[in-house]
């Protein structure tokens, strides 16, 4: 069983098993510090009945006007807590806080265009790819922007 809770300073010296993956990016702690300073809301961990930390989600909201959005900064299970709906529930729970928190036009997010398994995760909870930022990671890969409107975006723009 998985408890999904706020995110805390102390998970992130625990986090080891979620981070081992390629895909996932390891920053300073700064960062994360920064994240759970400003955006806490937008920070959370899923945790097994042990307590270890099994994923997490981190974002912000950020933009004027129409482009005010939330963003997922990054989202990543563990590897044996993986295809038991645990990204789903993460990435709702920021949706979540951006529709009634913030009350935001929509969600984005980047995503390696080789990161096939994610690409089709997100078009699965209702993503679409809004644009190829060229460059955008290093080693040279291309990322894609996808979006999805929130309630407050009537029009679906
Ligand atoms: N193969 C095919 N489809 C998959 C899949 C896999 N191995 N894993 C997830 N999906 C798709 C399925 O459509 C799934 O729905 P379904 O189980 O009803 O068929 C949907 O994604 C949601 O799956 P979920 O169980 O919520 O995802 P997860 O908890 O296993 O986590 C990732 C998915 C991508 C977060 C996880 O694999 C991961 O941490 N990968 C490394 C980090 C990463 O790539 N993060 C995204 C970077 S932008």
């Amino acid at each position: 069983m998985t408890t999904v809770r706020p995110f805390a300073c102390a998970d992130l010296f625990a986090y080891n098993d979620v981070n081992v993956d390629a895909l996932t990016e390891t920053y300073g702690l700064a960062f994360y510090l920064q994240y759970l300073a400003t955006w806490p809301e937008y920070f959370s961990a899923a945790t097994s009945t042990f307590g270890d930390v099994c994923g997490y989600v981190m974002g912000k909201c950020e933009g004027e006007g129409e482009l005010f959005h939330g963003h997922v900064s990054a989202v990543t299970v563990a590897p044996g807590y993986r295809r038991q709906g645990l990204a789903k529930t993460l990435m709702r729970e920021l949706e979540l806080v951006t529709e009634t928190a913030h009350d935001a036009y929509f969600v984005d997010l980047f995503v390696r265009v080789s990161n096939a398994l994610a690409i089709g995760m997100y078009e699965k909870f209702g993503y679409t790819v809004y644009r190829r930022v060229l460059d955008y990671y290093s080693g040279d890969e291309d990322a894609y922007d996808m979006r999805k409107a929130m309630r407050r975006d009537v029009a679906k723009k």
